[in-house]
């Protein structure tokens, strides 16, 4: 028996470093998964995934800035697999600008993808989770930088302080049908998102360095240590873990 047995477990941001990732685990501990990502090139990055699972792993293009889309990723884990037990909120855009250059398009962006999107597919979710009965689990994937101030991220911070919040007061609100929602806030992981924001610099190596060393830990995380906490939370085991913002970050937050 895996720790999510059975469990109808919805991802976005499915075709990412930490959501492909999070599809194997989540496969591996037994769960039906609906993934998605913004086009369908995901479909290509979790194909190896698809080939082994064809009956357990179904995936969906949506862009989660199109309530029309999110409308679609819910309706296409109840018609494949009947209910959804969990939401992992995994999609994310990030902006590294300072803050006197930020535009209002990289504002919006971040924003719309990070909090709006969240906001609304965690709703859609939960009415259908409140349809089948009550019970389930939402986590989204904030961040340390929406807990403690970075350099270059008012906008991408407030939006993951944004995420987090969205937890606690979402947590309030469902309790009565007993759905739990937790956040978790990682450190830098090595995904494409931070080689991505360094792409920039010409000293990209030296920041690196410096990134690693912020983390008591002395390196950035690994995806895997992100979504073992992931599953836990959505897992039964996590029952007592409600409006939670968990720090995953090698003791970025600790200094
Ligand atoms: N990598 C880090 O250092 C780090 C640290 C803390 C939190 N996070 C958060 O973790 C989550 C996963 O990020 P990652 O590290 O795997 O990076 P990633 O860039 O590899 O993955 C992000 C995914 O989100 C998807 N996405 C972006 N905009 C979308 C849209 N409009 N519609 C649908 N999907 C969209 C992307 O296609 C991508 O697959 C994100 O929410 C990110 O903000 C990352």
């Amino acid at each position: 028996m895996g720790r999510l047995q059975d469990k109808v477990c919805l991802i976005t941001g499915a075709a990412g470093g930490q959501g492909q990732v999070a599809v194997d685990i989540f496969l591996k501990e037994g769960a039906r998964v609906l993934a998605s990502d913004r086009d369908a090139s995901g479909r290509d990055a979790l194909a190896a995934s698809l080939a082994r699972h064809p009956d357990r792993l179904h995936y969906v293009a949506a862009d989660v800035t199109r309530s029309a889309d999110l409308d679609t990723i819910v309706a296409a884990a109840v018609e494949r697999f009947g209910r959804i037990d969990v939401l992992f909120n995994n999609h994310g855009a990030m902006v590294g600008s300072p803050i006197l250059e930020t535009t209002e398009a990289e504002l919006d962006l971040v924003l719309n993808v990070n909090v709006r999107a969240s906001f609304l597919l965690a709703q859609k979710v939960a009415r259908q989770m409140v349809a089948q009965g009550g019970g389930g689990s939402i986590i989204h994937n904030s961040s340390v930088g929406g807990l403690v101030g970075f350099p270059d991220m008012a906008a991408y911070g407030a939006s993951k302080a944004g995420v987090a919040q969205l937890a606690r007061s979402m947590a309030n609100d469902l309790r009565q049908w007993g759905i739990r929602v937790n956040a978790v806030a990682p450190g830098a992981i090595d995904t494409p998102m931070p080689h991505k924001y360094l792409q920039k610099f010409p000293n990209r190596d030296e920041i690196w360095r410096a990134m690693e060393q912020a983390h008591l830990v002395g390196r950035l995380g690994r995806p895997e240590e992100v979504i073992w906490l992931v599953v836990f939370l959505a897992s039964d085991e996590a029952s007592f873990m409600n409006g939670a913002v968990v720090t995953v970050d090698g003791g970025y937050s600790a200094v």
